[in-house]
């Protein structure tokens, strides 16, 4: 299996591990969120996404079987998934911290991720909910762009590279996603309201649920989000 792109290296802060799930839709800004947040709590950044991206670039079995269910904006079958996040799971960086971008997506992942971690003897520490309305979901997807070589993430307005095409970051080329046309955004909007939002409702349940306003630059997310992780860093 191809592992896919990692976030920006580098580990501002030593300290306990914790162990996030990143709940929203598509374009909500996990991807974006997610590197700012693996940087600075020095745990591993598991996009499935990126994963399954990666898989189809390769030509893999993997990437195969997962190519017509994304381009359609589809969910890969749970099985799938759940055989590859185990086998992540099992790498020595994500033995005791992680953030999962766009997984958990339905409850049998749910319930897959929460016995592959009872099993492990190391509980989620928190789901956070990017909340952000659908209108601007659809100019987010629409807008974006993301280097084919490190995976970084821009919006042609929003955050917009220095160099037409190219990334800041290692001058890779600059690529819009496949799944990123109207009508494919459109249907994973759908999908991931009968599909994922009852997580939303699976995660409450259990105490984990925290909300964070989506809708600011993408530095005033990340500070809202670091207001309610740093109280979890202290006490893990
Ligand atoms: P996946 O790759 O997970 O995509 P997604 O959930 O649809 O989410 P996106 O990556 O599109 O959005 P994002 O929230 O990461 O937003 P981003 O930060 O990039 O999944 C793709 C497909 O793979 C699925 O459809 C499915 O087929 C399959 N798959 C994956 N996981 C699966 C699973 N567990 N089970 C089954 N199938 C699975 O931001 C978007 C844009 O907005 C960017 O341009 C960014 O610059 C901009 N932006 C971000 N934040 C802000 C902000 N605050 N203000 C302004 N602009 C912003
Ligand atoms: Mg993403």
């Amino acid at each position: 299996m191809v592992r896919g792109t990692c976030s920006r290296t580098g580990t501002r802060e030593e300290g306990p591990q914790v162990r996030i799930i990143l709940l929203g839709p598509p374009g909500a800004g996990k991807g974006t969120q997610a590197a700012r947040i693996t940087d600075a709590y020095g745990i591993p950044h598991i996009s499935t996404g990126d994963i399954l991206r990666a898989n189809v670039r390769e030509g893999t079995d993997l990437g195969t079987q997962a190519k017509r269910y994304m381009d359609a904006g589809e969910l890969v079958p749970d099985e799938v998934i759940i055989g590859m996040v185990g086998d992540r799971l099992n790498e020595p960086d994500a033995r005791t911290g992680f953030l999962f971008d766009g997984f958990p997506r339905t409850v049998p992942q749910a319930d897959a991720l929460e016995q592959l971690l009872v099993d492990r003897e190391t509980p989620l520490t928190v789901a956070l909910r990017l909340a952000v309305a659908k209108a601007e979901v659809v100019e987010r997807l629409t807008g974006r762009r993301t280097c084919e070589q490190c995976g970084r993430i821009f919006h042609l307005t929003y955050d917009p590279p220095s160099v037409d095409g190219r990334c800041d970051d290692c001058d890779g080329e600059l690529a819009q996603r496949d799944d990123d046309r109207e009508d494919v955004v459109l249907n994973r909007l759908e999908v991931y309201a009968a599909q994922t939002e009852p997580l939303e409702h699976f995660y409450w349940e259990r105490g984990l649920l925290r909300d964070v306003e989506a809708t600011g630059s993408p530095d005033e997310v990340f500070a809202s989000a670091q207001g309610i992780l740093d109280g979890f860093h202290r006490s893990a």
